[in-house]
């Protein structure tokens, strides 16, 4: 049996998380803030800079070779060339270059710094490995829903492994973002609506960047948690826009997973668009100096985003360049990327006196120690290997993962009469819809080095899958947004001579991702008309969803007897999708986002609170906290997720029942597999504090555990409960547990009954 449990106590917070990151030894090489931990020549090296020169460390840009590919994932900015940048590291006016295409780039251009500039300071090289390199993995949040960490683990490694074999030295990820309005595009970057789950893939990510040899590792890259903070808590889910929220919440919710990504040692923190109730967090103190660095320690380099500190001026927070490089520079932000502020205007505030010299020593001591922990200062060109670059990616190797990890990610909503899987032979299969066939929308919208190219299309995983490949029809049905002439029509025929219509609908990868908000999280009309018209051919039909976020679904889609949510799964996807479709791989994933009624309910999280006027299970009551139309709860919840099997819940053990002072209460439950399927089912604890001096959700994860039950098997699933699983931010706002009940459920999803009872905390 394959059981693996996974809890807060896995990982650390608070203090805790403090404790860690001083421990580790990233922090001894990043040094104090003015620290003398850096290598004496380095140190030395400091003390013969011009303020010029320590401007330029402290500036990061988009690299320009290839014509500037590298802005293409960001808006266009500035007219500078390959060489105008060479001159640049030739000048000292350039730390690193980000997003840069590959090791014959980055050897000139180290060539260039080591040879030609007056200090040769290595230059760093960073780059968006979002969920991989050559090798795509899925999308973030479709891995989040494997529940499995280790996975998220070992594809960083991949990715951070082939990163490093291009001569990249620093990922701009994990994206560690709670996401709990489903009409924001990034939430296909992080891990969804949960904490938990949140603190824990942002725990495995970075660990997994990393690697476990040190940063100095060739093959390892430093990670950067981002975006600092409460960025998936813009108004109304609009991308970049405004957050208005509690110092509770931003402690409670938006937080934690930030402080899993330093205390599993990230060095760098990348600062968010948004501004935070008021105040930028690119510009703000409290944020970046007082929360992060006086509170947590930290003391990495903490980086913009793209113009990050150029926005403050469109924010109305800063009159004009000069003012925001002050601002964000003395609010804590060390690097600044792509707008150049930094060079431009830092040596102006430092000679009249309004930037301190010991703040701008500070900001390039912690770049020089980021570069001296990745071994540059030791061999600058230790990632740079065009050799190592074409034979380390797409390997055998990464590619079995990026299926495994495919088929893992894949979440079934529904198996009516269980149609699914699919036999291998014996039935003509209609695979009909935009998403059907075709090298597009198969990696995802943030990936920089991989291509829809040479990823593995939906109809080629079928074909290799059945036994006749002559028994697949294939027909578009209709395009992503807009109709097909004749597209419907020559569906329909192809379900017709069908035994069993695969429909592969949902959402383009462009339709996810930065500054792809939606105001209707629904599968677009075109398709919804090419669904219901197949639909109705009356054959059993199997919907795959393409989504980069929880849907909104409605008609014969939300009704279909199979559906399956299928993300954007990356070079494999159409293997990864194959193998659940005929059962090589069973089913095991779990939304890693509430999928809703209707976008009006958004943002919707399982974890809301009660209100005064609860509806309650049942029907809708008048009066009650609910809207016209929908229940407030999801169509398919959190957590949510069939397997092959026939899984029940049963027999809750409370343990007594009562958790007392330094003790540890273990509750269990019996689950078994009633089916004639091995299923590995993601058996979830969850917790109600039903009073507390601070409201509570209806519900928070506490841990979960994999389990692999045989047909037929029972297992008693167990889960120890301590103290400290029941901390939340209190009045004062420092973690606080109070006595008093407790629910719990052990259950499939946040809204599954399962088991469930009630304990006291002593
Ligand atoms: C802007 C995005 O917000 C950030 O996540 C990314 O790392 C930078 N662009 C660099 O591409």
């Amino acid at each position: 049996m394959n059981e693996r449990q996974v809890s807060r106590r896995g990982l650390m917070i608070g203090a805790a998380a403090t404790a860690a990151w001083a421990a580790s030894p990233v922090r001894a090489m990043l040094a104090e803030a003015g620290g003398r931990a850096l290598p004496a020549k380095v140190e030395a090296l400091v003390a013969q800079m011009t303020v010029a020169e320590k401007a330029g460390q402290l500036t990061l840009m988009a690299a320009t070779w290839a014509g500037g590919a590298a802005t293409a994932l960001n808006p266009a900015a500035g007219t500078s060339t390959f060489e105008t940048q060479l001159g640049e590291v030739r000048a000292g006016s350039l730390g690193g270059v980000f997003n840069g295409n590959g090791a014959t780039m980055a050897r000139r251009m180290q060539g260039v710094a080591m040879r030609e500039a007056r200090l040769k300071i290595p230059l760093l090289f960073a780059a968006d490995i979002i969920h991989g390199f050559r090798t795509v993995f899925p999308v973030p949040l479709a891995e989040a829903g494997s529940f499995d960490p280790e996975l998220a683990r070992r594809t960083a490694r991949a990715a951070g492994a082939e990163a490093a074999a291009s001569g990249i030295d620093w990922t701009f990820a994990p994206m560690v973002d709670i996401a709990r309005d489903q009409r924001w595009g990034r939430g296909v970057e992080g891990a969804g609506e949960d904490v938990l789950l949140g603190r824990m893939m942002a725990d495995a990510r970075v660990r997994g960047f990393q690697g476990e040899r040190g940063l100095a590792a060739p093959d390892a890259v430093a990670s950067c948690a981002k975006h600092f903070a409460a960025y998936g808590a813009g108004e109304a889910g609009l991308d970049y826009n405004s957050v208005d929220i509690s110092e509770r919440t931003l402690r409670d919710v938006y937080f934690p997973p930030f402080q899993a990504a330093l205390a599993a040692g990230a060095p760098t923190v990348m600062a968010s668009f948004n501004e935070i109730s008021g105040v930028p967090a690119t510009a703000n103190p409290w944020l970046l100096t007082q929360v992060l660095r006086r509170e947590w320690g930290f003391g990495g380099l903490v980086v913009s985003d793209y113009t990050g500190d150029e926005e403050l001026i469109a924010h109305g927070f800063a009159a004009d360049a000069r003012e925001a490089t002050k601002l964000a520079f003395m609010a804590g932000v060390d690097m600044s990327m792509q707008s150049a502020f930094y060079r431009l205007h830092l040596p102006d505030l430092v000679a009249n006196g309004e930037v301190p010299m010991a703040r701008l020593d500070e900001a390039v001591r912690r770049v020089l120690a980021l570069k001296v922990a990745l071994g540059l200062f030791d061999d600058p060109f230790r990632r740079i290997d065009p050799r190592r670059e074409k034979t380390r990616v797409r390997t055998k190797a990464t590619l079995a993962l990026a299926r495994e990890a495919g088929a893992k990610s894949i979440v079934m909503l529904r198996n009516e009469g269980e149609i699914l899987p699919l036999p291998r032979a014996g039935k003509r299969i209609a695979l009909i819809g935009p998403f059907a066939q075709g090298k597009h929308d198969l990696i995802g919208p943030w990936n920089v080095y991989g291509t829809d190219a040479e990823a593995i299309d939906l109809a080629t995983g079928v074909r290799e899958a059945v036994a006749d490949a002559g028994s697949v029809t294939v027909a578009d049905g209709s395009g992503i947004d807009a109709p097909i002439a004749g597209g419907i029509d020559a569906a329909v025929a192809a379900a017709r001579a069908a035994d069993v219509v695969v429909l592969a609908i949902g959402e383009s990868q462009a339709m996810s991702g930065e500054a792809q908000s939606r105001t209707d999280i629904v599968v677009p009309a075109a398709q919804m008309a090419l669904a219901e018209a197949v639909i109705a051919v009356g054959k059993p039909v199997v919907v795959l969803l393409s989504t980069g976020r929880g849907l909104a679904l409605s008609g014969g889609v939300l009704t279909a007897p199979a559906v399956l949510v299928t993300w954007f799964l990356g070079s494999e996807a159409g293997r990864s999708i194959a193998d659940v479709l005929f059962g090589i791989v069973g089913p095991s994933a779990r939304l890693p986002v509430s999928f809703p009624h209707a976008t009006g309910q958004e943002p919707y999280h399982y974890g809301h609170k009660s209100t005064g006027r609860p509806n309650g299970p049942g029907p809708l009551a008048p009066y009650k906290a609910h809207y016209r139309e929908y229940a407030n709860d999801a169509a398919f919840p959190f957590g949510h997720g069939l397997t092959y099997g026939r899984i029940g819940y049963a027999g809750l053990d409370l343990g007594g029942g009562r958790l007392s002072a330094g003790s540890t209460l273990t509750v269990s439950a019996t689950v078994t597999n009633s089916g004639t399927r091995a299923a590995d089912e993601v058996v979830q604890l969850y917790v109600q504090d039903v009073t507390a001096s601070i409201t509570r959700p209806v519900r928070e994860l506490k841990a979960f555990r994999r389990v692999t039950l045989k047909p037929g098997e029972s297992r008693v699933v167990s889960f120890p409960i301590r103290r400290t699983d029941l901390l939340f931010v209190g009045g004062d706002l420092k973690p606080t547990v109070e006595p008093g009940r407790f629910r719990l459920w052990i259950a499939p999803s946040a809204q599954a009954e399962g088991v469930a009872g009630e304990f006291m905390l002593a």
